[in-house]
């Protein structure tokens, strides 16, 4: 074989040599990057069910969690608070929730599956804010008829503590209810579906 033969074989060899060192090295390099991954960040990357510890939450008072990159609340509403919804019934635009903005199991007086607690996407239903939690009766900014719910202030769309839309503005339909079920009594799990249960 001439030189430059040998040359080219070599050359061969060693290029050959350096793919699999890059193969073998790629390999490695995203082994950790996954183990680094916590089950809770591997879950969310999934859009894998969120759970909702509320045995801490206070009767008025609203919880926030992350579900599929999106913000979902559970208020646990107060025996008034719930008293007040069907008062409200003719100032809204859909208050027997009849667009399926629900799982079924939700499509009632309260949006929910135990009273006490509503559970819903936080995200307005007009062009996608976040409405802010508004839940006094009667604050002067929101009016004397205001019975508590939630407040958009891109444009100024309503809900009541049920994310059921008030007739005059521009959001069209009720908030969401994402599927959820209970696992126990201070555990709501978001983004599994198990009907009523
Ligand atoms: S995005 Fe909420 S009122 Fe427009």
């Amino acid at each position: 074989m001439s030189a430059q033969g040998v040359n080219k074989t070599r050359r061969r060899v060693l290029v050959a040599a350096t793919s699999v060192v890059g193969a073998v090295g790629a390999g490695f390099a995203l082994v950790p990057f996954i183990a680094s991954m916590n089950p809770s960040a591997k879950a969310r990357a999934a859009g894998a069910p969120v759970e909702a510890d509320i045995s801490q939450l206070e009767p008025g008072a609203i919880l926030r969690v992350k579900w599929r990159g999106k913000p979902v609340w559970v208020v646990s509403r107060t025996a008034e608070m719930l008293e007040a919804l069907p008062t409200l019934d003719g100032e809204l635009v859909d208050p027997a929730s009849a667009v399926p903005q629900q799982p079924e199991y939700c499509q009632n007086a309260t949006r929910s599956i135990k009273e006490q607690y509503f559970v819903v996407i936080g995200i307005c239903t007009h062009l996608g804010c976040s409405p802010t939690f508004r839940p006094e009766f009667a604050p002067d900014d929101l009016g004397a008829k205001w019975r508590g719910g939630f407040f958009c202030p891109c444009h100024g769309s309503r809900f009541d503590l049920a994310g059921r839309v008030f007739k005059g503005v521009p959001a069209p339909t009720n908030l969401v209810i994402p599927v959820h079920t209970y696992i126990n009594d201070t555990t709501i799990l978001v983004g599994e579906d198990r009907g009523a249960a």
